[in-house]
């Protein structure tokens, strides 16, 4: 999620905390807030918007103090705005603190801590942290409350807290969210990434989930949730400040996809422990109002915009044979053009991972004026689009910094997939198959995982087909909309001519392209389609098209028609192109690199299309 730095020495804790949120604005961010803690008293600055907002609010104010620390906010519970910025504190303004992760018992606290008179001024999750931490501390010294606090918390988390009880010192901890503990000379930096830390030393201490640390301007200590010391090795940081940002990786655009795992998991965390929810339904907040809304709901129209419109394509499919509701996928800037015949029994699902694409937003307010359910699936808490929907699920992605969209696409495919149970739910779908599809989605990231691991063969696979001008990218049922996502990614970051079709839609015309020159990349698992994928693949064979094919492990059938083969586990139908697409990514990622081109930032293209 977003940023914390933290520093406790000899020199004016302000500027230096100004300067480590600069460092840390590349991750993408809403609001920024510092306290500083100085001869007792903590001052609390925050604001919504840029680090330059809330450098206006200090003004030339000179704040003495050595002890502080901040934040820049990533959005998951609670607007973007001045209170639900970070730092939070408690009561009585003893305990102030920066917050990474998401707390995902948070309402179960809340109403623990409301009982004991907690007065409560964000929305946020994190909040209740500083609360459930001053509640310990009544009895317990600073170190065990955090302790003990811990101890109750579910979700993720990186923090760093002060408390004027004992203003000497920061204590900082992690599950999850990464924290990074800087050794200056009689200095500490504490950074939730190297890049805040890099000019002030190289020698840094990365701490570990379960794990907190003390810290004084003389030392620190390290131990475990159950007070433990640890040792723990001191790394040398060798990295620059621009490679420290990609977390040792060339690219945003790499690093985000190798982050997919982790953001699924996030976009899981809370959402399908059954056993929290009696009627075996996901948990999802966003829907809770609009629950019997829902199982009015006779048709859906899924209106978005390039990678999100192909989410949307995977997500008819899911909502028809799982939900049984018809559904249909529209160009959001089509959408518009149509005459929709929409009624209080049509929802219309948005998808958009900016919240802020002009065509998807003018579709939901055509949508509004017609009297349709208006739903988001948006990652930017805060976004027009998440405001203007009458309800909806945040995807949990985190900041995507790379203009080509990756992790986005999987959590996109993840709050659709809940979707589809939640409504399926309410209409035929059992609870056995609910429960298989929660545990297949639990399993999900450790497939990914499998899969980045052969990221140094796609590589070569993607260099060997380096000359080539053109790629047909072919798939069905499922992976139809992968096929296209395919063709996107490629075309988009290295500029070649890629076209993706449904592959019975071969015969009809574009096999005409196929040559020696023109290779096809079939996504071909072991599915209810597999059959009509091979007769696909040995129509391409017979006139010569090189194939690529994207395959499920074991298969050996396929080495008889493909030139490469790269395998991919099995898993549920339903859930294939949570990992299909993770090849076609790196092979496009790879494929750009080599061509030489800025895979970040391809020419011509804006991350968020904000014009119609
Ligand atoms: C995909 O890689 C592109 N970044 C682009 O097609 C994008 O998916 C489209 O502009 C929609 O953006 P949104 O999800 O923010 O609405
Ligand atoms: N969940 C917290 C919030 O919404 C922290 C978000 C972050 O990691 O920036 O405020």
């Amino acid at each position: 999620m977003c940023g914390i730095i933290g520093y406790i020495g000899k020199q004016k804790v302000v500027p230096i905390l100004l300067e480590g949120l600069k460092q840390l604005e590349y991750r993408g961010y809403d609001s920024a807030g510092l306290s500083v803690i100085n001869n007792g008293k903590i001052t609390t600055i925050k604001a919504v918007g840029k680090v330059a907002e809330l450098q206006n609010k200090i003004g030339s104010r000179d704040f003495l103090g050595n002890i502080g620390i901040a934040h820049t906010r990533w959005a998951t519970h609670g607007k973007p705005s001045d209170k639900n910025s970070h730092p939070h504190g408690d009561c009585e303004g003893n305990i102030f603190l920066v917050h990474n992760g998401i707390i995902e018992n948070y309402q179960e606290l809340k109403k623990i801590l409301q009982k004991k008179k907690h007065k409560f001024i964000s929305e946020t999750d994190s909040e209740i942290l500083a609360h459930l931490i001053e509640e310990f501390n009544k009895k317990l010294d600073f170190k065990k409350s955090v302790l003990e606090a811990l101890k109750l918390v579910r979700g993720t988390y990186g923090l760093a807290i002060i408390n004027k009880k004992e203003p000497e010192k920061i204590i900082i901890a992690r599950n999850g969210s990464p924290l990074i503990l800087g050794i200056g000379k009689d200095e500490f930096i504490v950074a939730s990434d190297a890049s805040a830390i890099v000019r002030h030393t190289d020698k840094i201490i990365y701490l570990d989930d379960g794990e907190i640390a003390e810290i004084t301007s003389g030392g620190f200590e390290i131990s475990n949730i159950k007070n433990k010391i640890v040792s723990k090795e001191i790394s040398k940081l060798d990295w620059t400040i621009e490679e420290s940002k990609k977390g040792g990786f060339d690219h945003f655009m790499l690093k985000e996809i190798f982050e997919q795992p982790e953001v699924i998991q996030n976009g899981l965390r809370g959402r399908i422990e059954h056993f929290l929810s009696e009627d075996n339904l996901p948990i999802l907040g966003g829907l809770r109002p609009i629950e019997k809304k829902l199982r009015k709901i006779k048709k859906i129209i899924i209106v978005a915009c390039g990678t999100s419109y192909y989410s949307g394509l995977v997500g008819e499919y899911m909502l028809e044979e799982y939900a049984g509701i018809p559904t249909e996928v529209e160009y959001a800037s089509e959408f518009r053009y149509r005459k929709p015949i929409l009624n209080d029994t049509t929802a219309i699902i948005a998808i958009s991972q900016s919240g802020e694409t002009a065509d998807t937003l003018a579709a939901i307010r055509e949508a509004k004026n017609k009297g349709a359910l208006t739903l988001g699936i948006v990652n930017v808490v805060g976004s027009t689009i998440a405001r203007e929907t009458d309800a909806g699920t945040h995807t949990l992605t985190g900041p995507e910094i790379g203009v080509a969209a990756t992790k986005s696409f999987p959590t996109q495919l993840l709050v659709l997939a809940l979707w589809t149970m939640m409504l399926g739910r309410q209409r035929e779908m059992s609870n056995v198959m609910s429960k298989r599809i929660s545990e297949e989605l639990k399993n999900i990231p450790h497939l990914i995982e499998g899969i980045l691991k052969k990221s140094k063969e796609i590589k070569k696979i993607a260099k060997k087909y380096i000359s080539a001008k053109d790629f047909l990218y072919v798939g069905r049922k499922y992976n139809f909309p992968i096929a296209l996502e395919g063709a996107l990614k490629i075309k988009e970051i290295s500029y070649v001519h890629a076209e993706g079709y449904p592959t019975g839609e071969m015969k009809h015309g574009p096999i005409a392209l196929i040559d020696s020159n023109f290779p096809s990349i079939f996504i071909c698992p072991k599915d209810s389609v597999y059959e009509k994928n091979i007769s696909g693949m040995q129509e391409i064979k017979a006139r010569g098209g090189k194939i690529i094919a994207i395959a499920t492990e074991g298969d050996k059938e396929i080495l008889k028609l493909a030139d490469d083969v790269i395998y991919i586990p099995k898993t549920l139908e339903m859930l294939t192109p949570f990992i299909s697409v993770i090849p076609l990514q790196l092979f496009a990622y790879y494929f750009g690199v080599a061509k030489g081109y800025d895979v970040d930032k391809p020419r011509n293209l804006a991350k968020s299309v904000t014009v119609e």
